[in-house]
């Protein structure tokens, strides 16, 4: 179930379509040409994934969550930037590679296997194409490439090499998105486990540990689609959206992943708690039905808990995201507006409310020290006009409900990772680093804004353009590397 690739005309190379290209190119590592300044402080690598490979051979990706991963690497040391990039050297990516043919399923396109085959690789055997093109995190001394499937792929900081597989996750789906709780080393995560008795598996395991910590077990007879999920305080927060699947029909429906969930919105949205100290499951909220990928943060106050999503009023946008949508011209991407969700504590309803006038997505926060806790600061893309491709950065003060933006007429820029100053102590003291696509250049840059002023500081330019990724993060002690 992939698609031919024909003769269509390659889109126009003035909006965002170029995001959608593949790029083949890998580049060792170079230095940048930069305008304005780099700050000195800042060092270290900003390391992002995403798919760069839209066709093998004759055959294309259907969806943007298909491509072949690709690892970039941003260097800093004192005001210099370098860039490398190399694809995750993955059985999906050697079987494109030695074969010319699309081997393994991805999260829209299936390779069209056996039934046998599906049904052991989907239920028993975690084989898959380890095409991490997620998310990246560290683990102790392991830096992972992530995606929905339950093997990290663990690769060189320095050179992007493909060094082997990290521990997989108890089941057979699961999310790029793990969360860590501040001050502590334990990477906590959940993972679907489909068989007879479908249940969600919430885990975790600190640096040090030989085992996971198996933290509490959710059954789940029509589970859901979740991207990612929500820490607060000590607890773990699944959020069920009513896109959702009966998991013995997977292996015989005959359709790629995705497509076997279904819309099903009488069913509401429902929160899930757990104790993430005790395992105790600590109750179930439901409200209207929506949908989201990502969490921005969450928090406990006065005993309810407060969760904070780029929020959808339906799932639409999971089909909004193919390939050939994405390169139409007239291409519309459903936005997603930040959205409060309060559980009140001892139960009652769940109470909802806007944080912010401005379309979001890819949020991120200053981490790692306000995940799970009461924050102030979210940054994400979003649209200036309504129906536009994300196409500027956004910056919303949840506390105030205040927004401020930076764009520039015809460039994309993409997630953008706060990084903070070292020594200061404001929540938004520091910069946030965005790749932005500019078609009229051909290429991209590395973008440094000022996280308080949204102020540019400075870009570094890209001898390529960088297809459209999905999430990085700053890893300070990646120093520039001498290749
Ligand atoms: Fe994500």
């Amino acid at each position: 179930m992939t698609s031919e690739a024909g003769a269509e005309a390659e889109p126009a190379q003035t909006d965002h379509r170029l995001g959608f290209l593949s790029l083949e190119r890998e580049l060792p590592a170079v230095d940048l040409p930069v305008e304005g300044s780099f700050p000195a402080w800042l060092s270290g690598s900003l390391i992002r994934v995403g798919p760069a490979k839209f066709e093998v051979g004759t055959h294309r990706y259907r969806h943007w969550f298909d491509g072949l991963a690709m690892l970039h690497r941003f260097s800093f040391s004192a005001g210099t930037v370098s860039y490398r990039n190399r694809f995750v050297d993955s059985p999906a990516y050697r079987a494109a590679r030695d074969t010319g043919r699309i081997a393994y399923s991805e999260f829209a396109t299936d390779p069209c296997r056996s039934m046998f085959r599906r049904f052991v690789t989907v239920f028993r055997t975690p084989v898959n194409g380890r095409n991490t093109n997620v998310n990246v995190d560290r683990f102790g001394d392991e830096f992972l490439a992530m995606s929905e499937t339950p093997l990290p792929v663990m690769f060189d900081p320095q050179t992007l090499s493909t060094l082997g597989v990290g521990e997989p996750a108890p089941g057979q789906l699961t999310v790029a998105h793990p969360h860590r709780l501040p001050g502590s080393t334990e990477l906590i995560s959940y993972a679907t486990h489909l068989s007879a008795a479908t249940h969600y598996q919430l885990y975790g395991r600190a640096v040090g540990d030989t085992h996971q910590r198996m933290i509490a077990t959710l059954p789940a007879p029509r589970p859901s689609y979740m991207h990612s999920f929500a820490v607060a305080d000590h607890f773990a927060v699944l959020v069920e959206f009513p896109l959702v699947t009966v998991p013995m029909t997977i292996p015989l429906s005959g359709r790629p992943f995705i497509e076997n969930y279904r819309w099903r919105p009488e069913r509401g949205t429902r929160f899930l708690v757990v104790d993430l100290e005790t395992g105790r499951f600590e109750g179930g909220y439901r409200t209207e039905p929506f949908f989201a990928f990502h969490h921005i943060n969450a928090f406990a106050r006065d005993g309810d808990l407060v969760i904070d999503v780029c929020a959808y009023d339906n799932a639409d946008i999971v089909r909004a995201l193919y390939l050939d949508r994405l390169r139409a011209e007239d291409a519309r991407v459903p936005e997603a507006t930040p959205r409060r969700y309060v559980l009140p504590a001892g139960g009652g309803e769940v109470r909802t409310e806007r944080l912010g006038e401005l379309t979001m997505e890819l949020p991120r926060i200053d981490y790692d020290r306000r995940n799970g806790r009461p924050y102030r600061f979210v940054y994400g893309v979003g649209s200036r006009e309504p129906g536009d491709f994300p196409n500027q950065l956004v910056k919303t003060d949840v506390e105030r409900r205040e927004s401020a933006a930076w764009s520039r007429p015809g460039t994309y820029p993409g997630e953008p990772v706060f990084v903070r100053t070292p020594g200061d102590e404001r929540e938004d003291g520091g910069v946030l680093l965005s790749i932005v696509l500019d078609p009229s250049a051909g290429t991209s840059f590395l973008l440094v804004l000022d996280a308080a002023e949204l102020t540019e500081v400075a870009r570094a330019w890209v001898p390529h353009r960088i297809p459209f990724g999905l999430h990085g993060q700053h890893f300070p002690a990646v120093s520039a590397p001498n290749d």
